[in-house]
């Protein structure tokens, strides 16, 4: 029974890039809840209590001040929050094992279950537990077990809420969702567990937004709505791969593709390849889940989604060392953009890292520019940071260069005074653009050999 001011006591265990901005949400549009979001690592918890947010996403902060300190509120303290919580969401990472049975597909649980074993030990009433992180199928069944194994008499029922949000547009997301997903066990309890949480986002979202479904539903949902993004991305990936030896645009082949309303014009841009900390995870979760129901055509036609984001990148680095005169050793090239997609900070599996490390390998001189991930790449890169040149400013970092590659779609990578860029770099001086964002033509023009996507290079030789 609470005995405060708040109708609800809601707690967040894992303060990252879904754990922050939803439960920000949260609390921002359901003022009267209490929002405690913990985590294990101290320094982040400290840094969402200041204005240098430990993630970058455009809006966050504002959202953030609206209830920090009235309602929401971030913590490293697990025993007495657990206890206090009516709903625990539960937004732990789940990367990719990496060691044992599975290991390179199926999710590593181990923070999942250890947190499952935390709210078991310290909690003295019943309580909603919420799966916002990404898990396979039925681990909501062993989660279930797991907690309902205790002899105090408690009873926890556990929900799938998998959250749909991207980075960098996280806030609107989160705001005006295309849909809010609720899956429960399909008995009395589950059902009144759901209405629980389907109360939540009534606050903000309409009703006829908010689906439920029984809790495996909700689960292979989310990683098939991944895999079906992805799928767009590889497919059009891989016919960009084609355009470039038939003399087609991959830009008009999509446009004309897309104007299907049955398919529809988003996610058809073609690029370097998809990163983030999502895509390759779920596929190979969902593939490895096929895999271990004996669906082995099933599991490889999803794998193929992977392997040909992994053929683009490939194809990539070959593009700029065959233009680059079949050798790049000792040129400097600067890559613009670090960051796996724009507007974020975040470089979990983002080409650029990829990329970068090849052209290193052929023993190319790198210089990464980014407007925000600069950190994050030279800790991503460890020891081998020191082999690179970061440089914040795109125009230094342009300085010299043999070759430029657009790595990520920021708006202000569209805006340079390539013309000034073009005056400081070595000649002949190219431009490989890993996301159709330039104006070619234009860059062409000024004196660059340009190599789009997709579409035939314009060079003077
Ligand atoms: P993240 O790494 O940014 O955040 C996870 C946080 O959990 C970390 O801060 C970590 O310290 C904390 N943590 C781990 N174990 C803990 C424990 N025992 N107790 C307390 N805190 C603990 O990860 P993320 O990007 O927020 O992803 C979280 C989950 O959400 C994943 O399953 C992911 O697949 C899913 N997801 C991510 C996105 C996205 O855009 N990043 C979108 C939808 C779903
Ligand atoms: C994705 C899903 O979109 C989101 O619903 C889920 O909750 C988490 O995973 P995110 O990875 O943050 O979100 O970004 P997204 O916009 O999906 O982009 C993923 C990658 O695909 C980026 O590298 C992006 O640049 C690339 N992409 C996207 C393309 O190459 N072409 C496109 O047309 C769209």
């Amino acid at each position: 029974m609470n005995t405060d001011k708040f109708e609800k006591h809601i707690l967040c265990i894992g303060a990252g890039y879904v754990g922050g901005p939803t439960m920000a949400m949260i609390a921002a549009r359901c003022p009267q809840y209490q929002v405690i979001i913990i985590d294990i690592n101290a320094e982040k918890i400290k840094a969402w209590q200041t204005d240098d947010l430990p993630i970058y996403e455009p809006g966050l902060l504002e959202l953030v001040k609206t209830a920090r300190g009235k309602n929401l509120y971030f913590s490293t303290e697990l025993e007495e929050n657990i206890k206090k919580a009516d709903i625990i969401f539960v937004s732990v990472n789940t990367p990719t094992k990496s060691f044992g049975e599975g290991a390179g597909k199926t999710a590593d649980l181990q923070y999942w279950e250890k947190t499952a074993r935390n709210i078991l030990k310290v909690s003295v009433s019943d309580k909603i537990i919420v799966e916002k992180s990404t898990l396979p199928v039925r681990t909501a069944d062993a989660m279930e077990r797991i907690l309902n194994s205790n002899d105090k008499g408690i009873h926890f029922e556990v929900l799938s809420n998998p959250e749909f949000l991207a980075e960098g547009t996280a806030v609107n997301d989160l705001e005006n969702p295309d849909r809010v997903l609720v899956g429960s066990q399909e008995t009395a309890r589950g059902r009144k567990a759901r209405a629980t949480v389907v109360e939540v986002y009534a606050n903000w979202v309409p009703r006829e937004k908010i689906i439920t479904s029984n809790v495996w539903s909700a689960e292979l949902s989310k990683l098939v709505a991944n895999a079906f993004l992805a799928q767009r991305i590889s497919s059009i990936n891989s016919i960009s791969a084609l355009c470039e030896k038939a003399e087609a645009d991959v830009h008009e082949v999509a446009k004309a593709v897309g104007a299907d309303t049955r398919i529809g014009s988003k996610f058809l841009q073609a690029s370097v390849g998809f990163g983030g900390s999502c895509f390759k995870k779920d596929i190979l979760n969902l593939v490895y889940i096929c895999e271990s129901y004996g669906l082995k055509e099933v599991a490889e036609y999803w794998e193929n989604v992977v392997k040909i984001n992994e053929y683009q990148q490939r194809r990539f680095v070959q593009t700029m060392t065959r233009a680059l005169f079949n050798t790049i050793t000792n040129k400097r090239i600067a890559l613009f953009g670090c960051a796996f997609k724009a507007n974020t900070g975040d470089i979990r599996e983002s080409p650029a890292i990829y990329i970068a490390k090849k052209l290193l390998q052929e023993q190319a001189r790198i210089v990464l520019t980014d407007p925000k991930a600069l950190e994050n790449t030279r800790q991503e890169l460890g020891d081998l940071a020191r082999k690179f040149d970061f440089e914040a400013d795109p125009y230094k970092a342009a300085m010299n260069t043999h070759a430029i590659a657009i790595m990520t779609e920021w708006d202000l990578y569209k805006t340079l005074d390539y013309e000034r860029i073009f005056q400081k770099m070595e000649k002949p001086a190219f431009i490989f653009d890993g996301r159709n964002i330039l104006d070619h033509t234009r860059l062409f023009e000024i004196g660059f050999n340009v190599y789009p996507l997709g579409k035939e290079p314009l060079t003077h030789f």
